[in-house]
């Protein structure tokens, strides 16, 4: 395509308005709507338009707006979020207890430069530290979930001199090379072999699996860095771990002097009705990994924060070997998490989490008595999961539930599981309304593909 700098400079021109006007006209919405399509279709990827209008019944929706608990299309449709854009809005939309810092900041300065000493990212690696469980201290700040998990990748090596890393089936830490590597399903590491060697997996939830592993590996002659794992796989479909599981683990790791690094990219910061997951089980992992909900729902921001045994003096003589990222722990993103802690600690989110989890559960508990449908629930504070029969009905229910204005995640490849992933501050009033709407979908769903308590088992063969 030849560069035409006159009509970008016009197209610009045009979109800037559009996100300048306080209030869009009937004209802008329509041409928003056709250029999305447009744009989607010939310079991201036609295939997002595919998944993304196979979940609408009639129109493309196009996102403009939020409110806290809620997105809303070009034309002011309103969607009740139940995804929390997968666990990143804990503190809901735009939450402005986090904004107005945010705004605060960028008033004064937005990045860094590079070579002075920025001061939020100090203050807020000491608050992190304040706010994980046991001796985690130092603190690395990133821009993306899989980032983060390269660092700790890279830190397990670095710090222990050793070289293979064990991870779980099943389990998913984002999709950059090393992350992909470690990941547990085939369909997204195959096309990138070869991936990083030495990577063994083991079954979540098999400590003794995870110890044979090790001690095989030891035995002819390798040396293994670190178990990297989620205490409770999300894209997996949310998967508890067995009772006691998580301290074997920890137990293993301690024996054979083994890196363990905790992906709470998905469970931290209160979803599962604790600050981090792994305090449930009073366990400490070495590395405990963050991202998503860390930057409030405003601003991007992940990292590590390590035990330090880990932070060996070749870290400290040379702290550019871990990584140099250009935007980690940049003053915008330092001050949404900063926002977002003081939030979280006054409100005490994650305990809010643990008691409105309670009432989801039980209402959707009831919900599986009643409907053949639900094959299981699984789930723990505000991150549960529910099973269909099959992949076409759990697809089903998410169109249903699109339908009726609630915005679930329509995972096409896995849809056999529905995640339900609100955000932390989401009022009874509006989960109840969406359960409501729920319960009704289900018999819409269940009469459209004559499920019964004497066919599901076969359906779901
Ligand atoms: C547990 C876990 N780790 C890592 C990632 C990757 O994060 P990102 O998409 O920000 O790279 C995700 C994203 O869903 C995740 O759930």
């Amino acid at each position: 395509m030849p560069t035409d700098k006159v009509k970008a400079l016009k197209e610009v021109k045009r979109v800037l308005g559009y996100i300048e006007k306080p209030a869009l006209g009937a004209e802008d919405k329509d041409a928003i709507v056709k250029d999305s399509v447009e744009n989607f279709n010939e310079h991201v990827n036609p295939g997002w338009l595919i998944y993304r209008k196979s979940v609408s019944t009639d129109a493309t929706f196009v996102e403009w707006e939020d409110g806290a608990e809620t997105f809303k299309d070009v034309y002011g449709k309103e969607f009740i979020d139940v995804l929390g854009g997968y666990g990143i809005y804990m503190c809901g939309h735009r939450n402005p207890e986090i904004l107005k810092y945010v705004k605060a900041q960028l008033d004064r300065y937005a990045l860094h430069s590079q070579e002075l000493v920025d001061p939020l990212r100090g203050y807020l690696a000491k608050i992190l530290a304040m706010i994980t469980p046991g001796d985690l201290q130092y603190a690395f700040f990133t821009n993306g979930g899989a980032e983060a998990v390269e660092m700790a990748l890279k830190l397990a090596r670095l710090a222990t001199g050793k070289q293979w890393y064990i991870s779980m089936t099943g389990g998913f830490h984002g999709k950059s090379m090393g992350a992909v590597s470690v990941n547990g399903k085939g369909t997204y590491r195959e096309p990138y072999k070869p991936l990083i060697p030495g990577v063994m997996h083991v079954e979540y939830g098999d400590a003794v699996a995870l110890e044979k592993a090790i001690s095989n590996l030891i035995k002819t002659g390798e040396t293994v860095a670190g178990v990297i794992m989620e205490p409770i796989q999300g894209e997996a479909g949310i998967i508890l771990p067995p009772e006691g599981y998580l301290k074997k683990v920890r137990a293993i790791c301690d024996k054979y002097e083994v890196v363990l690094i905790f992906d709470e990219i998905q469970t931290g910061m209160g979803r599962t009705g604790t600050m981090w997951a792994c305090e449930a089980d009073d366990v400490v992992p070495d590395i405990l990994v963050y991202g998503k909900a860390f930057g409030g729902g405003i601003m991007p921001i992940t990292g590590i924060i390590a035990r330090p045994h880990l932070w060996t003096d070749q870290i400290k003589e040379n702290p550019w070997i871990l990584g140099s990222p250009t935007f980690g722990g940049n003053p915008l993103a330092c001050s949404a998490a900063l926002a977002t802690i003081k939030y979280m600690l006054e409100t005490d989110l994650p305990g809010q989490v643990a008691e409105k989890g309670k009432h989801m559960m039980t209402r959707l508990m009831k919900m599986k008595e009643e409907h053949p449908i639900l094959m299981d629930i699984r789930g723990k504070g505000f991150l549960i999961g529910l099973d269909y029969p099959t992949p076409e009905m759990g697809w089903a229910v998410s169109k249903g539930l699109f339908k009726r204005g609630v915005l679930t995640g329509g995972t096409l490849n896995n849809a056999k599981t529905n995640r339900i992933e609100p955000p932390g501050i989401m009022s009874y009033e509006t989960m109840d309304k969406m359960l409501d709407l729920l319960d009704e979908t289900l018999f819409e769903v269940e009469k459209e593909f004559s499920v019964t308590w004497e066919n599901r088992d076969v359906l779901n063969a």
